[in-house]
Formats: C-alpha cells, sequence, structure tokens
C-alpha cells in the first residue's frame, strides 16, 4: 500500500476533479482523509461513496480563502488524529478572458482562493509540520504558474504567487523535517472548465481552442508519484512539460507563441 497507509491527509477541493480522483486513490491506498470543500453536497457524494468501498474519510465544508476556517480545519484534524501528514492545498477557480474584461471582483476572487486559500493552508498547517518535525505540503499550482498563460491573467498571476512560495517554503522546510511540493497541471478534464465564469467570451469555443487533456484520475496517481519520490515540481502531461521546457531555453519564443494564442482567442470574444 506504500507510504500513506494510516496517514492523516487532508485534501482541498475534494469534492471535483483532481482533489476528488486524489481522495479516492489514496483512499485506495488506506489513508485517512479530510475532504474540505465549498461545495457540500458534492463533497457530501465523495466521502459517502468513498467510505462505503470501506475507505476512511470526513466532510468538512471549508472556504479555503477564509484563515479562520482553515486554522479550525487543521486544528480540529490534528485534535481528532494526533498528527497530520499531509495536507493536499489543491481548491481553485479561475476567470477566463481578457484583462481588459475583468471587473476588479475577477481579480480578487481567483487570487482569494488560489493563492490566499495556499497561504491559508500552509500558515495553519507549516507550524504544527514543524513542531511535528514531519509533514509534507502538496500546493497546487498549475502550468500557468510555470509559463504566462493569457487569456486567464488573474489565474497566472495566482499560480506564480504559488510556484514561488512552495519553492522558498521547500528550502525553509527542508531541516525542519517538513517537505513542500508544488503541482503543476496542464490541460486536465475535470468540471473546471464548465463551472468557471468566462468574461466577454465563448465558454464552448474557448474550450475548443484547449489541447486535449488527460483524466483526472491518471493526473492523481502522477501527483502521487510525484509526491512519494519528494519532488520539488511536479508537471503534470507530456505537453505541460515541453512548455515548461520551451520557457525555460527562449522565454522570448514563449511570448511570440502566445501573441499568436491571443489572436485566436479573440476569435471567441463576445462583443468590442
Ligand atoms: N483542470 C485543469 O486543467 C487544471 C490545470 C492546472 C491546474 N489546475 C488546478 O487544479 C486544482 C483543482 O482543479 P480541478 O480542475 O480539479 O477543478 P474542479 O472545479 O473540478 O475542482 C475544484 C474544487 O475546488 C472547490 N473550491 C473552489 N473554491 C473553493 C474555496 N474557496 N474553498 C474550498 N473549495 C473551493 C470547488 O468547489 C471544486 O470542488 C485547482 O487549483 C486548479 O487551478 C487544474
Amino acid at each position: 500500500m506504500g507510504i500513506f497507509a494510516d496517514k492523516v491527509v487532508i485534501i482541498t477541493g475534494g469534492a471535483s476533479g483532481i482533489g476528488r480522483a486524489l481522495a479516492e486513490e489514496l483512499s485506495r491506498r488506506l489513508a485517512r482523509l479530510v475532504l474540505v470543500d465549498v461545495n457540500t453536497k458534492l463533497l457530501e457524494e465523495v466521502t459517502d461513496s468513498i467510505t462505503k468501498t470501506g475507505g476512511r474519510a470526513k466532510a468538512v465544508t471549508t472556504d479555503v480563502s477564509d484563515f479562520e476556517m482553515v486554522k479550525r480545519l487543521v486544528g480540529d484534524t490534528v485534535a481528532e488524529y494526533g498528527r497530520l501528514d499531509y495536507i493536499f492545498n489543491n481548491a481553485g477557480t479561475a476567470v477566463g478572458g481578457e484583462a481588459r474584461d475583468y471587473s476588479y471582483d475577477d481579480w480578487r476572487r481567483v487570487i482569494d482562493v488560489n493563492l490566499y486559500g495556499v497561504v491559508n493552508g500552509v500558515a495553519a498547517a507549516y507550524p504544527i509540520m514543524v513542531k511535528q518535525g514531519f509533514g509534507h505540503i502538496i500546493n497546487t499550482a498549475s502550468l500557468a504558474g510555470l509559463i504566462p498563460a493569457v487569456g486567464e491573467i488573474s489565474y497566472t498571476a495566482s499560480k506564480y504567487g504559488v510556484v514561488g512560495l512552495s519553492n522558498a517554503l521547500r528550502v525553509e522546510g527542508a531541516d525542519l523535517g517538513v517537505k513542500v511540493s508544488v503541482v503543476c497541471p496542464g490541460i486536465i478534464e475535470t468540471p473546471i472548465f464548465s463551472t468557471i465564469k468566462f468574461v466577454n467570451c465563448d465558454r464552448e469555443k474557448m474550450i475548443r481552442l484547449m489541447p486535449k487533456g488527460i483524466p483526472p484520475e491518471k493526473c492523481a496517481r502522477l501527483i502521487l508519484c510525484g509526491v512519494e519520490r519528494n519532488k520539488a515540481t511536479i508537471v503534470v502531461t507530456t505537453l505541460a512539460k515541453f512548455f515548461w521546457l520551451v520557457q525555460r531555453i527562449s522565454p522570448g519564443l514563449m511570448l511570440l507563441i502566445w501573441r499568436r494564442g491571443i489572436r485566436k482567442m479573440r476569435e471567441a470574444r463576445i462583443g468590442d
């Protein structure tokens, strides 16, 4: 069953997509799960289906952008189980479209959930893990945290923050027994694209422009493989690895590729 058996694991965004797939895979590997989401109904469906198949999972409705809630979640988990082995700060959202069409809230909401959601998870769990002398924090960023993804700039801003935070924290935590990894997926076929907001552009046309992704179950297995090996940066999908390589070799070339990308995206604009 490997390193996850009997471990206490918090997963945020556990009701859907990558978080749900991580929960199901970790349950098969006998972890004790605390699943967190704002979507209580879906969260309870996931925990019920895990417990019905013999797994150990508990649902805690929490908004990751609210530090007091996250602090309570982590504190209660440690009080109940006596330890915290892993926290997957995975919950996320996005707004598609051009920055010129964003309201202030389209910036704020994405940064609150994606960046502050991770900050809150780290601020609540890291000091406890340092005291324990062990623990592993896994923050979900995106390929958009490694290359400047246009057409979702508030998302890009939040995910660059997550990558920077995670890499620096990995160094601080190393001698204190706390491991830190950052996950950077390319396209994963989850409900996110049908639930997030698109501003002033046609959702279906925007989605058609995206390369084909991989299923969340495969993504979860690749993430766990990276966690087992304590990788600093876990990049998922071959195409994402290719684009990350291009970015490192020639950031200028990447900007040229995006100039083409934004022209294509503008064909999906609804109004001017
Ligand atoms: N799907 C992709 O192609 C892709 C690519 C790169 C990175 N990611 C990242 O992976 C993570 C998971 O995304 P997904 O594709 O599984 O999306 P998803 O929409 O399927 O799942 C995200 C979950 O997060 C929850 N959530 C949103 N805001 C929350 C909040 N404030 N507090 C608690 N829970 C909240 C949602 O209710 C949902 O259940 C996100 O951080 C996302 O940015 C996804």
